[in-house]
């Protein structure tokens, strides 16, 4: 056990391990000086001079980061010879720091101009003209680059040495002219990029695809976890106006410690792109023809009936949430027992041995925990689907997968466009939903709430921050209401209520309540379950990870 070492800052008392730094002591007792270059999930710098404290008995003030707490410290963070000295350092690196603010994407949530309101002087001494750089330099496909506003804190550079092993970000020149810049022929192109965008604390480092898109004060952030892969990130989607603009990474030190994958932050993209589903319909004579949701859900229940469990057969994405794959469990065992479900596999590139995982699907883990056939390797899904093509099985509901784009899938689709019946819950036109017999939008990734279960077992919330632009529902929604069709009581009012249900009759879930789940989720309890902590970057190695 480590021993703990007992100081005061600002009069209050604190107890820490023996070897952390006065910043993050100063941290514990909720007194967290002004700091540029610290990151906790970097290795200490002390180039910014920014947090600087008092301690009893030393002459000069000193740095928090770079400094030790040693038991019975006497620490000021906030004495006239502290703000003395911060407003000095501020007034150093405004004096080349152009007057950007109004144009900058980081107004609004910049250090720089929160420390200057803070702790910085009114005016400036400085009559000399402010150096000039490049503006606007892209040093990456994600990210932009803008030298003039750059405070050297070295937070990036360090990033990409210590958690991406990439190094392609170094300090350039000399003194004044100091600069950051990636090397001929090496742009900043890893997997994780984004990630120096979040962590310059000024607007030196700019997400291509965020810039001058809004005004940060009119985001929204809704506290979420990233649907791309089965890591299961946290993140904020940063909404305005029934609109997501970004995703940036939510701290979580059980699964992504800081930071999230380019993928991940971009992923909200392709669905505001895609086609959208607006209406139910059903196909008539003459093509596509409107339906009332109800007639849409009536038709898709009678359909399945009238298949029975040995011609019907469901296939479910893994990026549905618990609940919504609970009342699917719930509509199979309504058509029989004997009725196929598949979970398709949904592997792409690798797991990268830091966050990415090959699995690129939100909820596989909770799946399986619900005892569904997640079919490891793809041998059921394409069983499934020679069965389709053979005539075996004449009717497949398709809940948010596209059999088109599975392998066996043409040759299935083929067959059900020509006689048999291709029902589709999906919230795009996928190439499935073009030949469905009746296909009904559900609500996409930021329109509905639930529970995903990542790779490690810890369930977390995904929330809900938009609404649909069309009539799309959750999946659990319309499953229920197919479910009603078929005379069961399926009076579900929301994704707790079914959570209940589900933390009722599946042991893995025993105890789960939605407010249990809390901001960070909750690791279940299953064998050999231990606790997660998130891996500090790609192993060493392993290379550099490159987009
Ligand atoms: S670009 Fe940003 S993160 Fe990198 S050194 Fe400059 S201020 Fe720091
Ligand atoms: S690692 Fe996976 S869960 Fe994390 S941000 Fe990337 S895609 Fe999303
Ligand atoms: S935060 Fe301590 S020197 Fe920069």
């Amino acid at each position: 056990m480590a021993e703990t070492i007992r100081l005061t800052i600002d009069g209050k008392a604190v107890e820490v391990d023996k070897g952390t730094s006065v910043i993050e002591a100063a941290r514990k007792a909720g007194v967290m000086p002004p700091h540029y270059c610290y990151h906790p999930g970097l290795t200490v710098a002390g180039n910014c001079r920014m947090c600087l404290v008092e301690i009893e008995k030393m002459p000069k003030l000193v740095t928090s980061c770079t400094t030790q707490a040693a038991d019975g410290m006497v620490v000021l963070t906030r004495s006239d010879k502290v703000k003395k000295g911060v407003a000095g350092v501020e007034e150093f690196l405004l004096a080349n720091h152009p007057l950007d603010c109004p144009i900058c994407d980081q107004a609004g949530e910049c250090r720089l101009q929160e420390y200057s309101f803070k702790y910085g002087n009114a005016g400036s001494r400085f009559r000399e003209h402010r150096m000039n750089f490049k503006k606007d330099v892209e040093v990456g496909p994600h990210v932009v680059l803008d030298s003039e506003r750059c405070i050297m804190c070295t937070r990036c550079v360090r990033f990409c040495d210590e958690v991406t092993r990439s190094s392609e970000l170094g300090v350039f020149q000399r003194g004044l002219h100091n600069e950051i810049g990636i090397f001929p022929g090496r742009p900043l192109a890893n997997d994780y990029s984004g990630n120096v965008v979040d962590i310059c604390p000024v607007g030196a480092l700019t997400l291509k695809e965020f810039r001058f898109q809004k005004r940060v004060w009119f985001i929204r952030d809704v506290p979420t976890v990233c649907g791309g892969c089965a890591a299961g990130c946290n993140v904020n989607l940063g909404t305005s106006e029934n609109r997501i603009y970004r995703l940036t990474p939510r701290e979580n030190q059980a699964v992504n410690g800081w930071w999230m994958c380019d993928e991940g932050r971009l992923s909200y993209k392709p669905i505001a792109e895609s086609k959208r589903l607006a209406d139910p319909e059903s196909k008539g004579g003459a093509g596509f023809e409107p339906s009332r949701l109800p007639d849409a859900a009536a038709k898709i229940a009678d359909r399945l009936k009238a298949a029975g469990p040995s011609g019907a057969a469901i296939l479910a994405s893994a990026n549905l949430t618990v609940e919504d794959l609970w009342v699917v469990k719930r509509l199979a065992g309504a058509i029989g027992p004997a009725l196929r479900v598949v979970v398709p596999e949904r592997l792409r590139g690798k797991d990268d041995g830091f966050l990415i995982k090959a699995d690129r699907t939100a909820n596989r883990k909770g799946a399986a925990l619900l005892g569904f056939d997640v079919d490891a390797g793809g041998g059921s899904t394409r069983a499934l689907l020679d069965d389709v093509a053979s005539g075996r099985i004449t009717t497949l509901l398709a809940i948010a997968e596209d059999p088109a784009a599975l392998p066996g899938g043409d040759r299935a689709l083929a067959v059900l466009a020509k006689g048999g019946q291709l029902l589709t819950i999906d919230p795009f036109l996928t190439v499935s939903a073009g030949a469905a017999a009746v296909r009904v939008p559900a609500a996409a990734y930021g329109e509905f709430e639930g529970t995903y279960v990542n790779f490690h077992g810890r369930a977390q919330r995904v929330r809900r921050a938009v609404t649909p632009r069309s009539s799309a529902l959750p999946v659990w929604q319309l499953v229920a209401l197919v479910l009603q069709r078929l005379g069961a009581t399926a009076a579900y009012g929301s994704a707790p209520d079914i959570l209940r249900e589900v933390a009722g009759a599946v042991p893995a879930f025993a105890g789960v309540t939605w407010t249990s789940l809390g901001a960070g989720g909750r690791a279940l309890e299953e064998p050999g379950a231990g606790a997660s902590i998130a891996p500090k970057g790609i192993p060493r190695g392993a290379g550099a990870a490159r987009g």
